[in-house]
């Protein structure tokens, strides 16, 4: 069988995917024409998905910070055209229907509410699309969940508004994570929210972005300290996949979104692998910008290290790789075979965070 004949028919799980990011042409030209929202230098589709194309491509050699920051302006800016229920509920299950024609069963999704309210769109408009999507998942053969991210280019008491509005929504979230510009935002700039997000039962996890200002203190910090400190270091325990299957209500993060910089200095591994952490590693759009000789090695290097990875496609309607492109962009890249990547679907099953762990051992 050939590597993409298997990659097609592995099921997979995909954990590192803005909702927002998966915002195709069509759907954005759709909903700006309901919404009559204008669509600067766009006469049809074709001259969007043009734009998609040319705007969002950069070149090997850009600096990691820059690479981030005008792809965010971009990014961000597109989502204005996003302000009704059906508008997130149609976009939720547009990736839904993707991730079914690539036998994604498991997803845990982001999206950033502060985006949309900071628009005046009703944080209730953005849950209510949502959670419509995420029951209709089931039918699609898609077990989803949905993690709120906090916009950590925003005020920190932004940051805990917005994790203070979704109390009424707290059963219906997975988790607390931390995106956008990481220049200047620290992990720590939100402690008090992720602090409230514990106490909501939420899981806890933050981007700590690839090649970012003090990078390495942010994996620290997400680590040890956020949502409060993490008591001790227990031995590791992935060599039992009973305990990992039920992983335990640390304090620290309970996984790092990227993290890809553990893999410069001994220190970072030992640390990560100590504390038991995945991270959502998402190769293809880096090593784009970045060049492969910076990102697969990396990559390589957590791998052998004995990390939980899972390989994820970020944000696939703007830096093209789906999940399968990812997973066989990352095989070529750091010659991986089958069997390594079956071993980052299983990692990535182990490190789900859905409390129905029948399906987790049926995976
Ligand atoms: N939001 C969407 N994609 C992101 C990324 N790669 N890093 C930080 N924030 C994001
Ligand atoms: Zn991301």
């Amino acid at each position: 069988m050939s590597l993409s004949s298997f990659v097609a028919q592995l099921p997979k799980c995909e954990q590192h995917l803005h909702i927002e990011g998966t915002l195709t042409a069509e759907r954005r030209w759709k909903c700006a024409h309901a919404n009559k929202i204008e669509l600067p230098g766009c006469n049809s589709l074709e001259d969007l998905k043009k734009q998609y194309l040319t705007e969002y491509l950069y070149e090997e050699g850009q600096d990691a910070t820059k690479y981030l920051q005008e792809f965010l302006e971009v990014y961000y800016a597109s989502m204005n055209v996003l302000l009704t229920e059906d508008d997130f509920y149609n976009m939720a299950l547009d990736y839904i229907k993707v991730a079914q024609s690539q036998n994604i069963r498991y997803l845990e999704a982001f999206f950033d509410p502060q985006a949309h309210t900071s628009r005046g769109v009703k944080f209730e408009t953005v849950m209510e699309g949502l959670l419509k999507a995420q029951k209709e998942a089931a039918d699609y053969n898609v077990q989803l969940h949905w993690v709120l991210c906090i916009v950590r280019d925003m005020s920190a008491e932004s940051g805990l508004d917005i994790v203070k509005q979704a109390e009424p929504y707290k059963d219906k979230i997975i988790a607390l994570g931390l995106d956008s510009d990481e220049h200047d935002n620290p992990p720590s700039k939100f402690q008090d929210a992720f602090l409230l997000a514990r106490s909501y039962g939420w899981k806890i996890t933050a981007h700590c972005d690839v090649d970012q200002k003090n990078t390495h203190e942010h994996i620290k910090y997400v680590v040890k300290e956020l949502a409060g400190s993490r008591p001790e270091f227990k031995k590791h325990e992935l060599d039992n996949p009973d305990l990992y299957l039920l992983p335990k209500f640390t304090t620290g993060a309970d996984r790092i979104d990227h993290g890809m910089n553990t893999a410069d200095t001994t220190e970072l591994l030992d640390l990560v692998k100590a504390a038991n952490l995945g991270l959502t590693l998402c190769p293809m759009g880096y090593q784009k910008h970045l060049g492969p000789h910076n990102v697969f090695p990396k990559v390589t290097k957590i791998y052998n290290y004995g990390i939980p990875v899972t390989l994820n496609s970020d944000d696939p309607a703007y830096l093209v790789y789906s999940k399968t492109g990812t997973l066989l962009g990352v095989a070529d890249g750091c010659k991986l075979t089958a069997k390594d990547l079956y071993n980052f679907e299983k990692n990535a099953i182990r490190m789900a965070w859905t409390s129905d762990i029948e399906f987790k051992r049926k995976f």
